[in-house]
């Protein structure tokens, strides 16, 4: 939710901000700007609403030299997305710029007591109060800028991540975190880059540190990287090595990332599962399991907390761990579970999921249960992002920067690590037997092909989207484990399509959305051979018998569904706890396809953002 981006170095900066608002556009695209001194020490400030391209189009004619700077990429949450909303800010004077992702909660008594001396603001946001305070704090106790920050942020509070330029020193950016996430790159030549994620400093560096809450850094050109704390007490943060390619950031021939995340998902589950399952010996290692064997074995209960489409992937992980491991799992929104008053005991694990690692709620949920006595253990994709580094122990997805905003990858990466958990826990807390677990575990190692066979249908889909386009409303049908896969199905239709769907338990149908079945709704039933075949085979005829139009989701082979759904698309068998993995790719095609038809942005949907740092 909001993406910034910084550098300071010797080559010009313009060329690498406006590469890096790109990479980081998908967190966040209404409004966009960038703030530079150049070499006679003007700061020039540019913003412009709209997408990052729009801002690169404002500055074609500008004077961006310099070889310093920050820039943002907004997602609006205090003021409509507007050019003077939009960041940098600048303070009074005119001598500082700042640009902040985060929400600053007291922001309107800060701001009262600003303009009650006098300090006029331009724009409505919160954000803007961060630099008239720090300005106003410089100015009038005669402090340098870092001691200036220290005071201010010692009066807010909220969240953020923030970098600051100030005219009068252009050879430093200071930058801080609390609660948002903010990448420092250490570049070869002295260079400092700073990025709400490593994406727009991979190509530059391989070598970051992760500011923790409460770190303020000093970059400063040809010294070292100096970050302290409010109290100015040292911090020495780790140098970490990161791991992305510049392939793995570019759309590599596909005209949407989501297309391209959609296709990638054989090989992320291949690189999920690579080094975990060990094929020779028919066995699955998981460093957490062994580091943690004790506490996980003898969890009485698990606590699955999650957002979105994360939140999916723990429904389905719930049916596995419970099937498998017979220890009971509940899977909360972690929104709904900070704030109520949820028992928490000693013997419970929590598992957080989340594709970013950077989701506010899920985050909140993670202190709450740590504060509770839990053991919380985390399953996420960005490396070494907050929710990582907040739990005790967990597992990495490694499907790769997932930059489309609907998440495809990252949920069948959810649900692989899922399954290894549940069949490694199974193992060790002996609930499963050797031929079931080596059942499971072989076909676990066939997915992946099984995923190319269901990505096979694409062209299928591409041919069916445009008769979904003018649907108003669509259900999606599932039982048992493809039940979540329906949740996961109407989430991706409505987040990219903006056309209003409902996943549905299809048995519950009868309790009451029966009554919307017409000829203008469109049905998609997931009736793939599994254990609850026969009664889902039930259901389609409950929606065909009352003119519902139905495409069917089946296993390759299948002869009955044929006879009374108007469409179906085939999927290659699998066992039930799979079915999610196949399931799912058809679904997300599906979504992709009719948002295409109907002219949408797949990659930057109205109103969303990737990680969403708010709650
Ligand atoms: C939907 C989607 C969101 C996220 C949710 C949680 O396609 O991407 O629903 O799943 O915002 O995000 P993470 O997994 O980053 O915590």
């Amino acid at each position: 939710m909001c993406g910034i981006v910084g550098y300071i170095g010797t080559k010009n900066a313009y060329p690498i901000l406006m590469e890096g608002l790109k990479r980081l556009e998908y967190r966040g695209y209404d409004s966009a700007g960038i703030a530079m001194i150049d070499e006679q020490g003007k700061l020039n400030i540019y913003k412009t609403k709209g997408k990052v391209a729009d801002l690169e189009s404002f500055c074609a004619e500008k004077d961006t030299t310099g070889h310093v700077g920050i820039a943002h990429t907004r997602w609006a949450t205090h003021g409509e997305p507007s050019s003077i909303n939009a960041h940098p800010h600048y303070s009074s004077s005119g001598r500082l710029a700042l640009i902040h992702n985060g929400i600053i909660e007291n922001f309107i008594t800060i701001k009262e007591k600003l303009v009650a001396r006098g300090i006029q603001f331009k724009s409505v946001t919160d954000s803007e109060v961060l630099v008239q305070l720090i300005e106003y704090i410089m100015l009038n106790n005669k402090l340098e800028l870092l001691e200036a920050v220290q005071v201010a942020l010692h009066q807010v509070i909220g969240a953020y991540a923030i970098a600051i330029l100030d005219r009068e020193h252009p050879q430093t950016i200071i930058c801080a975190r609390q609660s948002s996430p903010l990448v420092i790159g250490l570049g070869d030549d002295d260079a400092f880059y700073l990025a709400s994620d490593a994406s727009p400093i991979a190509e530059y560096t391989d070598k970051v540190v992760y500011l923790n809450d409460g770190d303020i850094a000093v970059l400063q050109l040809g010294k070292e990287l100096n970050v302290v704390n409010m109290e100015n007490e040292t911090q020495h943060p780790k140098v970490r090595q990161i791991d992305v390619t510049l392939g793995q950031l570019e759309k590599g021939g596909f005209p949407y990332f989501m297309l391209k995340e959609i296709f990638e998902q054989p090989n992320c589950i291949r690189d999920c599962m690579r080094g975990r399952i060990h094929t020779e010996e028919n066995s699955i290692t998981l460093s957490a399991v062994i580091d943690y064997r004790e506490k996980l074995v003898n969890a009485s209960r698990i606590i699955i907390v999650a957002c979105g489409t994360s939140w999916h992937a723990g429904l389905i992980g719930k049916q596995i761990i419970e099937d498998l491991c017979r220890v009971p799992v509940e899977v909360e929104y972690a929104s709904e579970f900070r704030y109520r008053n949820p028992i928490i005991y000693p013997n419970d694990i929590v598992i957080a999921i989340s594709q970013s690692g950077e989701t506010a709620d899920t985050l909140a949920a993670i202190e709450l249960a740590r504060n509770s006595g839990a053991f919380v253990f985390g399953i996420c994709n960005v490396i070494g992002a907050s929710i990582p580094r907040r739990t005790q122990t967990g597992i990495y997805i490694h499907v790769g920067p997932e930059i489309g905003v609907a998440s495809t990858k990252a949920f069948t990466g959810q649900v692989t690590v899922l399954s290894m958990l549940a069949l490694c826990l199974a193992k060790e807390r002996h609930t499963i037997s050797a031929n079931k677990y080596q059942k499971i575990l072989n076909e676990l190692m066939r997915i992946p092909e099984k995923m190319e066979q269901a990505l096979e249908t694409n062209e299928q889909i591409e041919h069916l989207a445009p008769i979904f386009t003018y649907a108003k409303n669509c259900l999606y049908l599932g039982r048992g484990y493809n039940y979540p896969v329906a949740l996961e199905g109407a989430l991706k239709l409505k987040e990219i399509s903006y056309i209003h769907a409902e996943g549905y338990p299809a048995a519950e149908m009868k309790h009451g959305p029966i009554a919307l079945i017409d000829s203008e709704m469109p049905v998609f039933v997931i009736a793939t051979h599994d254990s609850l075949y026969e009664k889902v085979i039930s259901n389609i005829q409950e929606v065909r018998a009352r003119g519902g139009r139905v495409t069917a989701l089946v296993t390759e082979g299948d002869e009955r569904i044929k006879q009374f759904a108007n469409h179906v698309i085939e999927l290659p068998d699998t066992l039930d706890c799979f079915q999610p993995l196949l399931a799912s790719i058809p679904l997300q095609l599906l979504a992709y396809h009719i948002a295409v038809c109907k002219g949408k942005d797949v990659d930057r949907p109205r109103n969303l953002a990737k990680s969403v740092t708010v709650e």
